[in-house]
């Protein structure tokens, strides 16, 4: 099966790539679905995810993603990462790199033109429209930062639950997958949408890269079984 997909990728004038939590696993990062050590496991999505539960208890949610931020502060990117970035760097516009994750370290690997559907988890936005005193540098410090002014919060510029993707990459994104020749589907279970509707709508062959079952082997050409450290590598190096 390797052999065959491996000669897909060679084919393909256009991959796409769709990347989830499962990604950055072996860099550390707990994914949000597995069992045991997924976030979802342990935390409720309602009460950390949306934007109610944000103005209901500020502090709770942005001490949430603070303590997130740390520890991705801390990981590197891995090997699945790093084939990705060295193949778009070997063939120039052929790969479109669109992910869920907001742990930038596929930018971190050095892959160009990330399409971050769900944002970025280093950066800051206000919760409201933020007026001419609203200046994120000079916000007053706390738990959130806030304008001293008028009050308004800084929010983790992230897509929560209930908010609609950015819609340039989401465009680019939906772009990509329409005239794909190929789409890797890595490390994602496939049932947020509109993400997974990507693998869905994909015009070319679609290979899932997941250890475990998904959502989206139903759409599947192949399935390859295992981490996305470990396969990537062996599927983008070239001999
Ligand atoms: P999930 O946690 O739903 O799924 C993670 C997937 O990674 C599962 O299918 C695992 O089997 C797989 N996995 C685990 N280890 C892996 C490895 N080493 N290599 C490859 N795959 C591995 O994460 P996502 O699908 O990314 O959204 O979740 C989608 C969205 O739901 C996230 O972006 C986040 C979350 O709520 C928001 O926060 C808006």
């Amino acid at each position: 099966m390797m052999q065959q997909v491996r000669g897909w990728v060679r084919d393909a004038r256009h991959i796409a790539v769709l990347t989830g939590a499962g990604m950055s696993a072996e860099s550390g990062v707990p994914t949000f679905r597995d069992a045991q050590t997924g976030l979802w496991a342990q935390f409720d999505p309602q009460q950390l995810a949306t934007e109610e539960a944000f103005r209901a208890n500020p502090s709770r949610v942005w001490d949430w993603y603070a303590f997130r931020r740390e520890l991705i502060a801390k990981v590197q990117p891995n090997a699945g990462h790093e084939a990705l970035a060295a193949f778009a760097q070997r063939h120039p516009g052929r790969l479109t790199l669109i992910t869920q994750n907001v742990d930038g370290l596929h930018q971190r690997a050095g892959s160009p033109g990330v399409l971050a559907l769900h944002g970025n988890i280093f950066e800051d936005k206000w919760l409201d429209r933020p007026g001419p005193c609203c200046n994120a540098e000079a916000a007053a410090r706390g738990s959130p930062p806030y304008c001293a002014r008028c009050g308004n919060l800084l929010r983790p510029d992230v897509v929560w639950f209930g908010e609609l993707l950015p819609p340039q990459a989401m465009a680019a994104a939906e772009e990509a997958a329409r005239i794909c020749e190929m789409m890797l589907v890595v490390g994602t279970s496939g049932v947020v949408y509109p993400a997974a509707g990507l693998a869905r709508a994909a015009a070319g062959r679609v290979v899932v890269v997941n250890p475990e079952p998904t959502e989206l082997d139903d759409v599947a050409d192949a399935v390859l079984r295992g981490g996305a450290a470990h396969i990537l590598p062996q599927l983008l190096e070239e001999d």
